[in-house]
């Protein structure tokens, strides 16, 4: 059986990761009115893994019986300095989310609720996924930075992402 605590903490993960969800719609939103359409599609795709996120955790809550109080979801930022400024926060916001899944692991760990830690197994490897595309996509801006003609490949690169649900479970 969970603990309310680890429910609770859970609970609020999936707060953050529709939080998240937000954010980067807020990002892809930045791209469409710039008409980097390839780079707004990476950041929306995203979006829709954030969410399919959430929706693993409200089905873990469903499956062990937990209470699912649905959490407040701030208004996320949306104005940016300039695109590498999206890259940078992109990144970094998934630092905080590895922390936070992190907490949440050592907390059931510390409890012995083991179905968590094992549940959450996959989150810890998404994390390290999503920290090595986000960190590889801030070098590349940086490269792209100042030069249209690679920046219109590296939006033509981003506009190839597909959201494929089978394959991100
Ligand atoms: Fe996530
Ligand atoms: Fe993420």
């Amino acid at each position: 059986m969970i603990s309310q605590k680890i429910a609770q903490l859970i609970n609020s993960q999936i707060a953050k990761e529709q939080y998240a969800a937000q954010y980067y719609l807020s990002m892809s939103a930045w791209f469409y009115a710039k008409d980097l359409d390839g780079i707004a599609n990476y950041f929306r795709v995203q979006s829709k893994e954030e969410l399919m996120h959430a929706d693993k955790m409200f089905d873990y809550l469903v499956d062990v019986g937990a209470e699912i109080v649905p959490g407040e979801i701030p208004q996320p930022p949306h104005q940016f300095a300039d695109a590498k400024d999206i890259f940078e926060k992109a990144l970094e916001h998934e630092k905080v989310v590895t922390q936070s899944i992190f907490h949440i692991l050592k907390n059931a760990n510390d409890e012995g609720d083991f179905a968590t830690v094992s549940f959450l197994q996959w989150f810890v490897n998404e994390q390290v996924e999503e920290e090595a595309n986000a960190s590889q996509l801030v070098t590349k801006i940086n490269m792209v930075s100042g030069n249209p003609s690679a920046l219109y490949l590296f939006d033509q690169e981003l506009g190839q992402r597909v959201f494929s649900p089978d394959t991100e479970n």
